[in-house]
Parts: C-alpha cells; sequence; structure tokens
C-alpha cells in the first residue's frame, strides 16, 4: 500500500506553514470554488463524499453540518457556531498537531468553507492548552488569512462574513469531548452535558454549533477540489478518504504515516521499516487507548471504521501503538488505567469509582499480591462501566482491560505470584503528557 499524501502532501515543502507557500500549491483554491457554490449544494457534497469524523466516532460529516437548523425564509438568522477540536488527548495520537504545524492554512480553509456550508459567522479552535507551538502557529495562521483577505466582514468580496477565535484549553483529556469542550469554551469547568439536546441545535452559548475534529475540517478544501467521486476512489466506500495513522512504539521509524483508510497494520509496519528489536508482534492498539487491543492475529484487518468495528475493536484515532512480545500487557494496562483515572473528570461514579479500582488492582498485580478473584474484579468493573458511564471516557477505559484479559489471561495468571515477569515495558509507557 503506497503513501498517498492529500493532507499531508505538503508537509517536507518548503515552510508550508506561510500562506504565500500554502497559496502556491493549491492553497484556498477549495474556498474560492466552494464561494461559487451553494451552502447547501456543499453540504449535499460532502454528504456524497462519505466523509467520516476523524476525532474518534467517525460520525458522517455531512450530516453532521446538515443537522444544524437553517432559518425560514423571513425567519431572522440565529447565531450558528463551527467548533474546532483541537484536544488531542488520546494516548497515541499524534496527527492534529503535525498537521496544524505543517499546515494549519488547510484547516483553516476547512473552517471557512463549514462556516458558509453551515451559515456560521464566527469559528473557535480549541487547542490543546500544553501545545503552545501550536497554538502560535495557527494564531499566526489566521492573523495571515484575515490580512489576506480570506477572514473577516468581507471574505474574498462574497460577503460572507467569518471571524476566527484561537482558544488555548488547559490541558483535560475530557475537554476533548465535545460536550465538555464547549462548556470549557464557554469559561466553565470542562465535564460533558447531557446528550440529547446534541451541539446540533443546542451547542455554544446553547447555539446550533458544529464540532469538528481538526483532520475533518482540513480534508473538506481537498473534496471540494477533488470532487466526492475522487475522494471515494480512496479507501472503502464505507469510510472513503485517507488516515494519517500515528505510528509508536516498537517501531523501527515511528511517525505519521498517511494511506487510504482499510491499509492494515501488516502494510504499516512495511512503510515504518518492521518492529524496532526484531521482536515478534504481541499486542496493539488499532486506534488509541481506548479502543481494545488487537493481537498478531489482527494483522490483516484492514483499519477502517467498518471493518475494525466488525473485528472487535474501533478506528478512533488511528493511533497505532504497537507492542513486542518482550512487553508486558498488565504494565501497559496498568499506565493506560492510570491515565483514565487521573483523567476521569468525576462527575458520574462508574468511571469515577471504576478507574480508581482498576489502578488498585493493577498495583496489586504488579507487586505480586493480586488474586485471582481480582481477575474477577477487573471484569466486573469494566461490566458495570461500559455503557453505564455517563460519557464515553468511561467506555474506553475498560477497552485496555477487557481486550487485554480476553487475550492474555495467562500473563495476568502469571503475574499472580511474583509480580511483572516483564521489566522491559516500563521505558514504553510512560506517563502520557
Ligand atoms: C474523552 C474523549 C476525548 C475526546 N477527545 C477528542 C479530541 O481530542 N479530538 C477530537 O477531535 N475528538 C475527540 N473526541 C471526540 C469528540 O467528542 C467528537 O466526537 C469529535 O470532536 C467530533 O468531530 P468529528 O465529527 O470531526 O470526528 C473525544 C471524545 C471523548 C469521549
Ligand atoms: S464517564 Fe468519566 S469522564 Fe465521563 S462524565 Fe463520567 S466521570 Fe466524567
Amino acid at each position: 500500500m503506497p503513501l498517498t499524501p492529500v493532507l499531508t502532501k505538503r508537509f517536507g515543502t518548503d515552510a508550508p506553514w506561510l500562506l504565500e507557500n500554502y497559496e502556491q500549491l493549491d492553497g484556498y483554491a477549495g474556498l474560492r470554488k466552494a464561494l461559487r457554490m451553494q451552502p447547501d449544494e456543499l453540504i449535499a457534497l460532502i454528504k456524497e463524499s462519505n466523509l467520516r469524523g476523524r476525532g474518534g466516532a467517525g460520525f458522517p460529516t455531512g450530516m453532521k453540518w446538515q443537522f444544524i437548523p437553517q432559518a425560514k425564509p423571513g425567519e431572522p438568522a440565529l447565531p450558528h457556531y463551527v467548533v474546532v477540536n483541537a484536544d488531542e488527548g488520546e494516548p497515541g495520537t499524534c496527527r492534529d498537531l503535525p498537521l496544524m504545524m505543517n499546515d494549519p492554512h488547510s484547516m483553516i480553509e476547512g473552517i471557512i468553507i463549514a462556516c458558509y456550508a453551515v451559515r456560521a459567522e464566527r469559528a473557535f479552535v480549541y487547542i490543546r492548552g500544553e501545545a503552545v507551538h501550536a497554538i502560535r502557529r495557527v494564531s499566526q495562521a489566521v492573523a495571515e488569512a484575515y490580512a489576506g483577505g480570506y477572514l473577516g466582514a468581507d471574505v474574498l468580496g462574497s460577503g460572507v462574513s467569518v471571524d476566527i477565535t484561537v482558544h488555548a484549553g488547559a490541558g483535560a483529556y475530557i475537554c476533548g469531548e465535545e460536550t465538555a469542550l464547549l462548556d470549557s469554551l464557554e469559561g466553565k469547568r470542562g465535564q460533558p452535558r447531557l446528550k440529547p439536546p446534541f451541539p446540533a441545535t443546542n451547542g455554544l452559548y446553547d447555539a446550533p454549533t458544529v464540532v469538528n475534529n481538526v483532520g475533518t475540517l482540513a480534508t473538506v478544501p481537498a473534496i471540494v477540489l477533488g470532487g466526492a467521486e475522487w475522494f471515494k476512489q480512496m479507501g472503502p466506500g464505507g469510510s472513503p478518504g485517507t488516515s494519517i495513522y500515528s505510528l509508536s512504539g516498537r517501531v523501527k521509524n515511528p511517525g505519521q504515516y498517511e494511506a487510504p483508510m482499510g491499509t492494515t497494520l501488516r502494510e504499516l509496519l512495511d512503510l515504518a521499516g518492521g518492529m524496532s528489536r526484531g521482536k515478534a508482534l504481541k499486542f496493539w492498539t488499532p486506534g488509541g487507548s481506548s479502543t481494545p487491543l488487537f493481537t498478531a492475529e489482527h494483522l490483516d484487518i484492514p483499519l477502517d471504521f467498518d471493518a475494525v468495528a466488525k473485528a472487535g475493536s474501533m478506528n478512533g484515532t488511528s493511533a497505532v501503538m504497537v507492542f513486542d512480545e518482550d512487553d508486558c500487557v498488565v504494565r501497559a494496562t496498568k499506565k493506560w488505567s492510570e491515565f483514565y483515572k487521573h483523567e476521569s473528570c468525576g462527575k458520574c461514579t462508574p468511571c469515577r469509582e471504576g478507574t480508581y479500582w482498576y489502578v488498585g488492582i493493577y498495583e496489586r498485580l504488579e507487586n505480586g499480591e493480586a488474586t485471582e478473584a481480582d481477575l474477577d474484579t477487573l471484569l466486573d468493573l469494566s461490566d458495570n462501566i461500559l455503557g453505564r458511564s455517563f460519557c464515553a471516557l468511561g467506555d474506553g477505559a475498560t477497552s485496555p482491560v477487557s481486550s487485554s484479559i480476553k487475550y492474555f489471561r495467562d500473563e495476568y495468571l502469571a503475574h499472580l505470584s511474583g509480580g511483572c515477569p516483564f521489566p522491559g515495558v516500563r521505558t514504553l509507557v510512560g506517563a502520557h503528557h
């Protein structure tokens, strides 16, 4: 499977984040074309392309845009908002930050097109607070876009008005959950809202709001330029286009690999030079730590939303973390559980208490103090968190626990006497962020 640069096509060129260089390589050509279309035509085009959100859940983008209620003729137009989710906190995920650092204008162009399509005049980009470099880069690009006439009261003389505000979050994983993000943006404590109502009707300041991931919006200009049919030629029909797979862990050349949706781990390992220590693959995440683990038996599963779900996991954010035979799955799961315990916002009991109990049991496992009853408790906790939590953070916390016990129960049993037999993994999954 060859690399297929669409989102990454400007990576590695001369200072691609500068407006003048972006303009040389198709920059803002999609916007110019979009402004010659009707807003509803744009929504229809994105629907036709089958673009699915890159933030993790894979929700169809065109449908999301269509959900924004529009005023009927003669009715006053109420404010609508576009909010960009640039919080990127899922362990293992590293593609929105490289996108914003290398090619911030593609996201900005996508934002302007989305605003025009859903009749929003203001967008907010909510960027993870620790990512000061990205906040600076995007802020500079927004300023350049204003100076170039792409933003402001009269975008390219079209009469369309779009303003962008860049907002720095404070580094909480939960603020990537779209409704917690909206609360945080409003200046409140970032905790998820009850859904329904959904952001499409009651979003930012209770107004209709589209929340989209950085990569979703950065894909939009390419679809407007290339057309839906071009886009659908890449990847499977149900989830077409490309994905930036972020490969980390025991691979020779970790990094971002853009390839068609549905690329397999076997193909990605080829692109990344194979396993780093020459050892056998043991377990891996197809889409970040919130997605159930896969093993060597899943090397040929196409990594797209539908095929991964069919195989019992989730495509998530295409964050592929690779572990080999000398890595301890119990240790890795312990570190992930510590992350979820730390990031649990505390709003609901199953997640707040369950993740706390997870960590206590993993500490006992590592110290050789756990019993077989503790393994049952881990599974029991997972049953009580999954589907009973207020938001998907709780569900995600159960993924590594349940899947690692499913595939590696023997390794858990080996921990019951004597603790962890694999000291090597300590260097691999350290504290996140
Ligand atoms: C705990 C948690 C963290 C999330 N973090 C992010 C994130 O950092 N970036 C993101 O785009 N989506 C994140 N999501 C998914 C968002 O809630 C939402 O589905 C997404 O922003 C929608 O954009 P899309 O339709 O373009 O995929 C997270 C979800 C949960 C439950
Ligand atoms: S599942 Fe966790 S993060 Fe989500 S609302 Fe409940 S406590 Fe908060």
